[in-house]
């Protein structure tokens, strides 16, 4: 009996699943026939196509506005599993979703283009934008005029002005830069099993230093580990005693400054489990010049003392947190309202941007009370779609409002003068009900990240309480949970099958 019902729960769950993928499926690829939006609604500018602006996306509205997207990235980005990308473990595309289906999956059609917005005139409502891609028209700057305008640019990495860094680090941000890590953590492996290489060269190839100990640097160390412990270690021998991965970090310790958004028991945690992993954490170690062979790091001894040190590596990583995009700073210069701001825009609690009435700001070029994640901006992007949809429909009610004000005055009828006004009270009670919209609020729904050998940390609001934990069993719920998120059911079928061939078959350490 107990394995009857069992067989027939999976093959009802098998049933299940398959049909909801094959719904998905059908759905992606049969979107149905889009409407032209009316020319003489508001154009409303989006500019980028990360977090902030697609989750905005995916609830407009679109039949309300003139919706124009701006992003040099025809694509949305699941940042969350990036780090992943650097070791191969799952490949870039499948964590890629095309914007040009994203929009042909809106009602009223949306225009695109693929262009850097590399200035915003405040005053006069104007975007200019300009082609940075490889081949170009006739036409590769040209402005884009708004009534409305959305700033989802996301925020560039910071470097703090430290000579070298540019020039011979790898960043952790875009897809560019994990197939640029991937390139460059085999080319290493490679060449420090050329002929006749030197010990020194050797150990130094070998050293992959990550600097920057938020999670983008703690979550990449711990990819970079499992790699070697799951596939390099198996494929080329020769490394095993010479491979290592050190995490430098400025401040003096790992506790809370680490994993800022995580207990102190979770941050013990991944100490601990780092020091298993044979990772080396270096605190009180902060980088002040790098060259194309060694970095240079102020180090703090025990005793307060500080000193200059060497470090020779074969990959650096640099993951030291954001920095304000160029159009951005250059947008804070031209209001005075954001005088006083460093990081980025100065929102009020509807995102408007402090001292405009048109310019709203999602992410991580927003500054709030929050921190700048995805989860935020997703949330952010939301809140402006409920705010719009809202907004238009407001105006809707007003004008028909207005039309019926006129409508009173002219009815020939005592009848349809009543008839009218009952009409104008049903409007002005949903005008008073659409009205209602209250400020933006970020509702946390907990902090994960991996932190390598099938080990993840979790920080997650259940009901009213937290669970903290750690370990394998929070690794599969972090597993499944971003699973979940991952844009679209093309994107799920593509990463579940990026785990289970590396599982199966191993990474794949070709360098391309
Ligand atoms: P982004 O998602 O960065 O998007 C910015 C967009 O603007 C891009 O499309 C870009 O091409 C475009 N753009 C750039 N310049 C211009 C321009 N001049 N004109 C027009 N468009 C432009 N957060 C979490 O909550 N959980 C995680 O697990 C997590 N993991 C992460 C892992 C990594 C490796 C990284 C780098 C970040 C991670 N984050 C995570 C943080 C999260 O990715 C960001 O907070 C989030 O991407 C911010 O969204 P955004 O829309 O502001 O910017
Ligand atoms: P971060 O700002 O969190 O951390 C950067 C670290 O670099 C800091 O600890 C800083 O002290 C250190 N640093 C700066 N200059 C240095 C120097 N010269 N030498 C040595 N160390 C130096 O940056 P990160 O990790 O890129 O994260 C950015 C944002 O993205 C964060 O808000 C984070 O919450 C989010 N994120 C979230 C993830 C998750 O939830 N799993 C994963 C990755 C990012």
């Amino acid at each position: 009996g107990f394995f009857r019902w069992t067989y027939r729960l999976t093959l009802l769950s098998a049933l299940g699943f398959t049909g909801y993928l094959g719904y998905g499926i059908y759905l992606l690829r049969h979107p149905a026939e889009q409407i032209e939006p009316d020319p003489s609604k508001k154009t409303l500018v989006i500019l980028g196509s990360g977090w902030g602006s697609v989750s905005l996306l995916k609830k407009l509205d679109t039949e309300n506005y003139n919706v124009v997207v701006i992003s040099p990235r025809n694509f949305f980005l699941f940042t969350p599993l990036l780090p992943s990308c650097t070791t191969g473990l799952i490949e870039h595309r499948s964590i890629m979703e095309p914007i040009r289906n994203i929009l042909r999956h809106k009602k009223a059609t949306v225009k695109y283009y693929e262009a850097e917005a590399t200035k915003i005139d405040y005053e006069k409502r104007l975007v200019y934008i300009s082609d940075d891609s490889e081949i170009k028209g006739d036409v590769s700057h040209t402005v884009v005029p708004f009534d409305m305008l959305v700033v989802g640019v996301g925020a560039e990495n910071a470097t703090f002005g430290i000579p070298g860094v540019r020039e011979h680090s790898c960043f952790l941000k875009e897809v560019g830069d994990a197939q640029k890590i991937r390139k460059r953590i085999m080319d290493c492996v490679e060449t420090a099993t050329f002929k006749d290489q030197t010990e020194e060269e050797v150990k130094r190839l070998l050293h992959m230093v990550v600097v920057g100990g938020g999670p983008t640097g703690v979550e990449f160390a711990g990819e970079l580990q499992d790699f070697f412990e799951d596939d390099l270690r198996k494929w080329i021998p020769d490394i095993q005693d010479n491979f290592h991965v050190t995490l430098v970090e400025a401040l003096p310790n790992l506790t809370r400054q680490i994993l800022p958004m995580f207990s102190k028991q979770l941050i013990e945690y991944t100490e601990s489990s780092f020091k298993e992993e044979k990772i080396t954490i270096r605190t009180k170690t902060m980088v002040k010049n790098v060259t194309d062979k060694y970095i240079e790091a102020e180090v703090t001894k025990p005793d307060g003392t500080k000193e200059m040190e060497k470090i020779p590596y074969g990959l650096l990583v640099w993951a030291t947190g954001n920095a304000v995009r160029n159009v951005v700073r250059d947008l804070m210069s031209q209001i005075p309202a954001q005088k006083n701001s460093r990081r980025g825009l100065a929102v009020n609690e509807f995102l408007v941007v402090n001292g405009t009435e048109n310019i709203w700001a999602v992410g991580d070029c927003a500054i709030t009370n929050y921190a700048p994640t995805a989860q935020v901006a997703s949330q952010e992007g939301a809140f402006l779609a409920r705010l719009f949809n809202t907004m238009a429909k407001t105006e809707d009610l007003e004008s028909e409002l207005k039309r019926l004000s006129i409508a009173q005055q002219e009815a020939k009828t005592e009848e349809d003068r009543n008839q009218i006004f009952d009409e104008i009270k049903e409007r002005q009670r949903q005008l008073r009900r659409t009205k209602q919209i209250g400020p933006f609020q970020y509702s946390h729904q907990g902090s994960l990240a991996y932190i390598g050998k099938e080990r993840a940390v979790a920080d997650i609001t259940w009901w009213s309480g937290n669970i903290a934990s750690g370990g394998t069993m929070t690794y599969l719920f972090w597993r499944s949970a971003y699973l979940s998120m991952v844009f679209s059911a093309r994107n799920r079928v593509l990463v579940a099958t990026d785990w289970i061939k590396a599982k199966v078959f191993g990474r794949d350490v070709s360098r391309e």
